[in-house]
């Protein structure tokens, strides 16, 4: 009996797709605990207006992503946990402030997110 080569060829190709694209899969970025805590905050208070600007505001809110890439606030300001901390609690122009709406671990958890670089 034989085998026609292109068939035992062509399978070993898909095989190793399948291969390839598995092992693709499992580098797809890990949060810890914390980040993922964190994210779940940002999804559901922050992103609505940081990334979708629902409310159509004028200028639209800054990307938060170089806090995490390079450590610097919009602003251009260091992205220290004190200089998060207070626009959070208090606003800055049209961003309102969340004073007490978020516990010390919450905002914990905010900030570790926000250091991944909204990943
Ligand atoms: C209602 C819309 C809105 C929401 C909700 C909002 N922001 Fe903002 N945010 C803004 C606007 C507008 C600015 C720009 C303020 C300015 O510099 O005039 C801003 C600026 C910032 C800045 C940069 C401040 C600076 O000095 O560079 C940070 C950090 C920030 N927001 C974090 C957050 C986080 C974290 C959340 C969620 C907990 C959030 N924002 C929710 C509108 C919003």
């Amino acid at each position: 009996m034989k085998i026609f080569p292109p068939v035992s060829f062509n399978f070993i190709f898909l095989l190793s797709i399948v291969v390839i694209v598995a092992t693709g899969c499992q580098s797809a970025p890990k949060l810890t605990e914390p980040e993922l805590a964190g994210k779940k905050l940002y999804q559901s208070r922050c992103q609505h207006c940081h990334e979708e600007n629902d409310l159509a505001l004028n200028p639209p809110p800054p990307s938060l992503h170089h806090i995490g890439e390079q450590g610097i606030l919009p602003n251009g300001g260091a992205a220290t946990d004190a200089a998060i901390i207070k626009v959070v609690n208090f606003g800055k122009n049209k961003m309102p402030g969340f004073n007490g709406r978020f516990t010390d671990e919450q905002m914990a958890d905010l900030i570790a997110y926000l250091r991944t670089g909204l990943k």
